[in-house]
Protein backbone atom coordinates (compact mmCIF):
# COMPACT_ATOMS: atom_id res chain seq x y z
CA UNK A 1 0.00 0.00 0.00
CA UNK A 2 1.24 3.41 -0.76
CA UNK A 3 1.46 6.39 1.65
CA UNK A 4 -0.69 8.54 -0.46
CA UNK A 5 -3.66 5.92 -0.22
CA UNK A 6 -3.35 5.44 3.54
CA UNK A 7 -3.18 9.74 3.40
CA UNK A 8 -6.55 9.59 1.74
CA UNK A 9 -8.45 7.67 4.26
CA UNK A 10 -10.28 9.64 6.37
CA UNK A 11 -9.87 9.70 9.67
CA UNK A 12 -11.74 7.94 12.72
CA UNK A 13 -12.76 11.88 13.56
CA UNK A 14 -14.23 12.89 10.55
CA UNK A 15 -15.92 9.79 10.34
CA UNK A 16 -17.39 10.32 13.51
CA UNK A 17 -18.26 13.81 12.65
CA UNK A 18 -19.74 12.72 9.30
CA UNK A 19 -21.72 9.93 11.19
CA UNK A 20 -22.93 12.67 13.87
CA UNK A 21 -23.96 15.26 10.91
CA UNK A 22 -26.01 12.25 9.20
CA UNK A 23 -27.61 11.11 12.64
CA UNK A 24 -28.82 15.24 13.55
CA UNK A 25 -29.99 15.85 10.21
CA UNK A 26 -32.48 12.47 10.61
CA UNK A 27 -30.11 10.63 7.94
CA UNK A 28 -30.33 6.88 8.23
CA UNK A 29 -27.18 4.95 8.51
CA UNK A 30 -27.09 1.69 6.55
CA UNK A 31 -25.59 -1.50 6.98
CA UNK A 32 -22.40 -0.69 4.94
CA UNK A 33 -21.80 2.93 6.31
CA UNK A 34 -19.17 3.77 8.90
CA UNK A 35 -20.71 3.70 12.66
CA UNK A 36 -19.08 4.16 15.97
CA UNK A 37 -18.14 0.68 17.81
CA UNK A 38 -20.86 1.41 20.80
CA UNK A 39 -23.65 2.60 18.51
CA UNK A 40 -23.11 -0.77 16.54
CA UNK A 41 -23.27 -2.26 19.68
CA UNK A 42 -26.27 -1.11 21.26
CA UNK A 43 -28.09 -1.94 18.46
CA UNK A 44 -27.13 -5.42 17.89
CA UNK A 45 -27.95 -5.61 22.02
CA UNK A 46 -31.63 -3.78 21.33
CA UNK A 47 -32.71 -5.61 18.02
CA UNK A 48 -31.37 -8.97 19.16
CA UNK A 49 -33.54 -8.44 22.71
CA UNK A 50 -36.13 -6.82 20.65
CA UNK A 51 -35.92 -9.94 18.31
CA UNK A 52 -35.56 -13.07 21.36
CA UNK A 53 -38.99 -11.16 22.72
CA UNK A 54 -40.78 -11.58 19.72
CA UNK A 55 -40.19 -15.24 19.58
CA UNK A 56 -40.46 -16.01 23.17
CA UNK A 57 -43.32 -14.30 23.45
CA UNK A 58 -45.46 -16.59 21.23
CA UNK A 59 -45.28 -19.14 24.16
CA UNK A 60 -48.03 -17.43 26.79
CA UNK A 61 -50.69 -17.45 24.08
CA UNK A 62 -49.49 -19.98 21.83
CA UNK A 63 -50.62 -22.62 24.51
CA UNK A 64 -54.14 -20.96 24.12
CA UNK A 65 -54.62 -22.07 20.40
CA UNK A 66 -55.58 -25.98 21.07
CA UNK A 67 -58.25 -24.77 23.60
CA UNK A 68 -59.69 -21.55 21.99
CA UNK A 69 -63.21 -21.25 22.27
CA UNK A 70 -64.43 -20.72 18.86
CA UNK A 71 -62.77 -21.65 15.15
CA UNK A 72 -63.07 -17.59 14.93
CA UNK A 73 -60.92 -16.90 17.89
CA UNK A 74 -58.59 -19.90 17.18
CA UNK A 75 -57.58 -18.58 13.42
CA UNK A 76 -57.72 -15.18 14.66
CA UNK A 77 -54.92 -16.07 17.40
CA UNK A 78 -52.75 -18.58 15.19
CA UNK A 79 -52.79 -15.49 12.46
CA UNK A 80 -50.85 -13.27 15.68
CA UNK A 81 -49.02 -15.76 17.05
CA UNK A 82 -47.71 -16.36 13.76
CA UNK A 83 -47.34 -12.42 13.32
CA UNK A 84 -44.93 -12.87 15.89
CA UNK A 85 -42.38 -14.96 14.48
CA UNK A 86 -42.81 -13.19 11.35
CA UNK A 87 -41.50 -10.40 13.47
CA UNK A 88 -38.76 -12.46 15.30
CA UNK A 89 -37.33 -12.91 11.76
CA UNK A 90 -37.59 -9.55 10.41
CA UNK A 91 -35.48 -8.71 13.57
CA UNK A 92 -32.84 -10.93 13.50
CA UNK A 93 -32.48 -10.38 9.84
CA UNK A 94 -32.01 -6.57 10.83
CA UNK A 95 -29.82 -7.42 13.34
CA UNK A 96 -27.16 -9.65 10.86
CA UNK A 97 -26.83 -6.68 8.82
CA UNK A 98 -25.06 -5.47 12.06
CA UNK A 99 -22.45 -8.32 11.21
CA UNK A 100 -23.85 -10.59 13.99
CA UNK A 101 -24.99 -14.28 13.15
CA UNK A 102 -28.68 -15.43 13.91
CA UNK A 103 -27.50 -18.72 15.30
CA UNK A 104 -25.45 -17.29 17.45
CA UNK A 105 -27.73 -15.24 18.89
CA UNK A 106 -30.32 -17.46 19.26
CA UNK A 107 -27.26 -19.80 21.21
CA UNK A 108 -27.23 -16.27 23.74
CA UNK A 109 -30.38 -16.61 24.11
CA UNK A 110 -31.20 -20.10 25.18
CA UNK A 111 -27.32 -19.47 26.95
CA UNK A 112 -29.09 -16.94 28.95
CA UNK A 113 -26.53 -14.55 28.16
CA UNK A 114 -29.32 -12.30 26.47
CA UNK A 115 -32.46 -11.01 27.57
CA UNK A 116 -35.68 -10.83 26.27
CA UNK A 117 -38.87 -8.75 27.33
CA UNK A 118 -39.90 -9.02 31.03
CA UNK A 119 -43.57 -9.58 30.47
CA UNK A 120 -42.78 -12.68 28.90
CA UNK A 121 -42.16 -14.44 31.86
CA UNK A 122 -45.60 -14.27 33.55
CA UNK A 123 -48.33 -16.90 33.05
CA UNK A 124 -51.20 -16.31 30.67
CA UNK A 125 -54.11 -18.44 33.05
CA UNK A 126 -57.11 -18.26 30.85
CA UNK A 127 -58.63 -17.12 27.81
CA UNK A 128 -59.29 -13.74 28.72
CA UNK A 129 -55.60 -13.27 29.21
CA UNK A 130 -55.35 -13.35 25.38
CA UNK A 131 -57.61 -10.58 24.97
CA UNK A 132 -55.56 -8.44 28.28
CA UNK A 133 -52.23 -9.43 26.30
CA UNK A 134 -53.51 -8.17 22.76
CA UNK A 135 -54.63 -4.57 24.50
CA UNK A 136 -52.16 -4.15 26.83
CA UNK A 137 -48.88 -5.88 25.93
CA UNK A 138 -49.55 -5.50 22.31
CA UNK A 139 -50.51 -1.86 23.23
CA UNK A 140 -47.22 -1.02 25.26
CA UNK A 141 -45.43 -2.59 22.48
CA UNK A 142 -46.85 0.08 19.90
CA UNK A 143 -46.19 2.80 22.59
CA UNK A 144 -42.53 1.68 22.51
CA UNK A 145 -42.07 0.67 18.74
CA UNK A 146 -43.87 3.33 16.68
CA UNK A 147 -40.97 6.22 17.66
CA UNK A 148 -38.84 3.50 16.24
CA UNK A 149 -39.73 3.31 13.08
CA UNK A 150 -37.78 6.73 13.30
CA UNK A 151 -34.53 5.14 14.35
CA UNK A 152 -31.70 6.27 12.88
CA UNK A 153 -30.40 2.83 12.15
CA UNK A 154 -31.93 2.27 8.54
CA UNK A 155 -32.96 -1.81 9.03
CA UNK A 156 -34.43 -1.55 12.04
CA UNK A 157 -36.39 1.48 11.48
CA UNK A 158 -38.01 -0.77 8.16
CA UNK A 159 -38.75 -3.74 9.89
CA UNK A 160 -40.88 -1.74 12.52
CA UNK A 161 -42.79 -0.04 9.91
CA UNK A 162 -44.07 -3.62 8.98
CA UNK A 163 -44.05 -4.63 12.66
CA UNK A 164 -46.28 -1.93 13.86
CA UNK A 165 -48.89 -1.75 11.34
CA UNK A 166 -49.45 -5.85 12.26
CA UNK A 167 -49.24 -4.37 16.03
CA UNK A 168 -52.24 -2.58 16.28
CA UNK A 169 -54.21 -5.36 14.51
CA UNK A 170 -52.85 -7.33 17.84
CA UNK A 171 -54.19 -4.61 19.70
CA UNK A 172 -57.34 -4.41 18.53
CA UNK A 173 -57.98 -8.36 18.64
CA UNK A 174 -57.31 -8.18 22.16
CA UNK A 175 -59.61 -5.26 23.23
CA UNK A 176 -62.60 -6.71 20.52
CA UNK A 177 -62.24 -10.29 22.79
CA UNK A 178 -62.60 -8.12 25.91
CA UNK A 179 -65.37 -5.96 25.47
CA UNK A 180 -67.22 -9.43 23.74
CA UNK A 181 -66.62 -10.94 26.89
CA UNK A 182 -67.14 -7.84 29.26
CA UNK A 183 -70.82 -7.69 27.53
CA UNK A 184 -70.87 -11.67 28.80
CA UNK A 185 -71.81 -13.71 31.70
CA UNK A 186 -70.31 -11.98 35.15
CA UNK A 187 -68.13 -15.07 35.30
CA UNK A 188 -66.88 -13.96 32.12
CA UNK A 189 -66.46 -10.10 33.23
CA UNK A 190 -64.99 -12.18 36.33
CA UNK A 191 -62.31 -13.79 34.18
CA UNK A 192 -61.47 -10.49 32.68
CA UNK A 193 -60.72 -8.07 35.55
CA UNK A 194 -58.71 -10.78 37.19
CA UNK A 195 -56.07 -11.20 33.72
CA UNK A 196 -56.26 -7.10 33.79
CA UNK A 197 -55.42 -7.26 37.35
CA UNK A 198 -52.51 -9.48 37.29
CA UNK A 199 -51.22 -7.73 33.69
CA UNK A 200 -51.54 -4.14 34.31
CA UNK A 201 -48.17 -3.69 36.66
CA UNK A 202 -46.04 -5.92 34.17
CA UNK A 203 -47.23 -4.28 31.25
CA UNK A 204 -46.12 -0.93 32.68
CA UNK A 205 -42.97 -2.40 33.43
CA UNK A 206 -42.25 -2.85 29.44
CA UNK A 207 -41.27 0.28 29.13
CA UNK A 208 -37.77 -0.55 31.36
CA UNK A 209 -36.69 1.33 34.48
CA UNK A 210 -37.29 4.86 35.38
CA UNK A 211 -35.14 7.64 33.92
CA UNK A 212 -33.31 7.76 36.62
CA UNK A 213 -31.85 4.23 36.24
CA UNK A 214 -31.48 4.35 32.61
CA UNK A 215 -28.10 4.79 32.37
CA UNK A 216 -27.81 3.97 28.39
CA UNK A 217 -31.04 5.99 27.64
CA UNK A 218 -29.18 9.48 27.06
CA UNK A 219 -26.68 8.17 24.32
CA UNK A 220 -29.22 6.03 22.58
CA UNK A 221 -31.88 9.22 22.52
CA UNK A 222 -28.04 10.99 20.96
CA UNK A 223 -27.94 8.45 18.34
CA UNK A 224 -31.54 8.60 18.08
CA UNK A 225 -31.82 4.89 18.40
CA UNK A 226 -34.18 5.93 21.17
CA UNK A 227 -36.50 8.83 20.59
CA UNK A 228 -38.23 9.06 24.18
CA UNK A 229 -37.39 8.14 27.42
CA UNK A 230 -39.11 5.26 29.26
CA UNK A 231 -40.74 7.74 32.12
CA UNK A 232 -42.43 9.76 29.01
CA UNK A 233 -43.42 6.40 27.24
CA UNK A 234 -45.16 5.08 30.20
CA UNK A 235 -46.69 7.95 30.53
CA UNK A 236 -48.03 8.00 26.87
CA UNK A 237 -48.87 3.99 27.39
CA UNK A 238 -51.33 5.43 30.69
CA UNK A 239 -52.70 8.25 29.29
CA UNK A 240 -53.92 6.02 26.20
CA UNK A 241 -54.86 3.17 28.32
CA UNK A 242 -57.17 4.74 30.85
CA UNK A 243 -60.03 5.94 28.62
CA UNK A 244 -60.02 2.64 27.16
CA UNK A 245 -60.43 0.40 30.42
CA UNK A 246 -63.78 3.16 31.28
CA UNK A 247 -65.18 2.18 28.32
CA UNK A 248 -64.45 -1.56 28.67
CA UNK A 249 -65.83 -1.40 32.08
CA UNK A 250 -63.02 -2.68 34.07
CA UNK A 251 -60.93 -1.35 36.62
CA UNK A 252 -57.10 -0.69 36.43
CA UNK A 253 -55.65 -1.91 39.52
CA UNK A 254 -53.99 0.90 41.09
CA UNK A 255 -55.46 3.38 43.91
CA UNK A 256 -52.97 6.29 42.60
CA UNK A 257 -54.38 6.55 39.27
CA UNK A 258 -56.17 10.13 38.61
CA UNK A 259 -56.53 12.77 36.10
CA UNK A 260 -53.99 15.69 36.96
CA UNK A 261 -55.90 18.48 35.32
CA UNK A 262 -52.48 20.77 35.82
CA UNK A 263 -50.35 18.47 34.38
CA UNK A 264 -52.73 17.28 31.77
CA UNK A 265 -51.56 13.34 32.30
CA UNK A 266 -52.88 10.67 34.33
CA UNK A 267 -50.98 10.52 38.06
CA UNK A 268 -50.01 6.78 38.97
CA UNK A 269 -48.38 4.97 41.49
CA UNK A 270 -44.90 3.58 41.40
CA UNK A 271 -44.70 -0.57 39.80
CA UNK A 272 -42.68 -2.59 42.04
CA UNK A 273 -39.27 -2.29 41.23
CA UNK A 274 -38.11 -4.67 42.79
CA UNK A 275 -39.76 -7.48 41.30
CA UNK A 276 -38.83 -5.90 37.72
CA UNK A 277 -35.54 -6.89 38.75
CA UNK A 278 -36.21 -10.22 40.02
CA UNK A 279 -37.96 -11.25 36.90
CA UNK A 280 -35.57 -9.84 34.75
CA UNK A 281 -32.64 -11.34 36.38
CA UNK A 282 -33.73 -15.02 35.74
CA UNK A 283 -36.34 -15.44 38.80
CA UNK A 284 -39.76 -14.74 37.41
CA UNK A 285 -42.77 -17.23 37.62
CA UNK A 286 -42.04 -18.88 33.83
CA UNK A 287 -38.61 -17.49 32.89
CA UNK A 288 -37.01 -21.50 33.43
CA UNK A 289 -40.09 -22.90 31.30
CA UNK A 290 -40.28 -20.50 28.70
CA UNK A 291 -36.05 -20.61 28.21
CA UNK A 292 -36.48 -24.78 28.87
CA UNK A 293 -39.23 -25.12 25.72
CA UNK A 294 -37.05 -22.25 23.51
CA UNK A 295 -34.14 -24.70 23.62
CA UNK A 296 -36.30 -28.08 23.12
CA UNK A 297 -37.82 -25.84 20.03
CA UNK A 298 -34.33 -24.99 19.15
CA UNK A 299 -33.30 -28.61 18.98
CA UNK A 300 -36.13 -30.15 17.83
CA UNK A 301 -35.20 -28.22 14.80
CA UNK A 302 -31.89 -29.02 13.53
CA UNK A 303 -32.86 -31.58 11.33
CA UNK A 304 -34.77 -28.95 9.61
CA UNK A 305 -31.87 -26.49 9.45
CA UNK A 306 -29.44 -29.24 8.37
CA UNK A 307 -31.62 -30.21 5.40
CA UNK A 308 -32.02 -26.64 4.18
CA UNK A 309 -28.17 -25.88 4.80
CA UNK A 310 -27.85 -29.80 2.85
CA UNK A 311 -30.28 -28.20 0.00
CA UNK A 312 -28.95 -24.98 -0.58
CA UNK A 313 -25.42 -26.56 -1.43
CA UNK A 314 -26.59 -28.68 -3.40
CA UNK A 315 -27.78 -26.20 -5.13
CA UNK A 316 -25.37 -23.67 -5.31
CA UNK A 317 -23.33 -26.79 -6.75
CA UNK A 318 -25.89 -27.16 -9.47
CA UNK A 319 -25.83 -23.51 -10.17
CA UNK A 320 -21.67 -23.43 -10.56
CA UNK A 321 -21.22 -26.91 -12.45
FE1 LIG B 1 -44.70 -8.50 17.68
FE1 LIG C 1 -47.87 -8.40 18.82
Amino acid sequence: MTTASVDERPDERALAAHFTARVAAEQRIEPRDWMPEGYRRTLVRQVAQHAHSEIIGMQPEGDWIASAPSLRRKSILLAKVQDEAGHGLYLYAAAETLGVDRADLTERLIGGRQKYSSIFNYPATGFADVGVIGWLVDGAAICNQVPLCRSSYGPYARAMVRICKEESFHQRQGYELLLRMMAGTPEQRAMVQDAVDRWWWPSLMMFGPPDAESPNTRQSMEWRVKRHTNDELRQRFVDMTVPQAERLGVTLPDPALRWNEERGHYDFGEPDWAEFRRVLSGDGPCNAERIRRRRAAHEDGAWVREAAAAYAAKRSAGETR
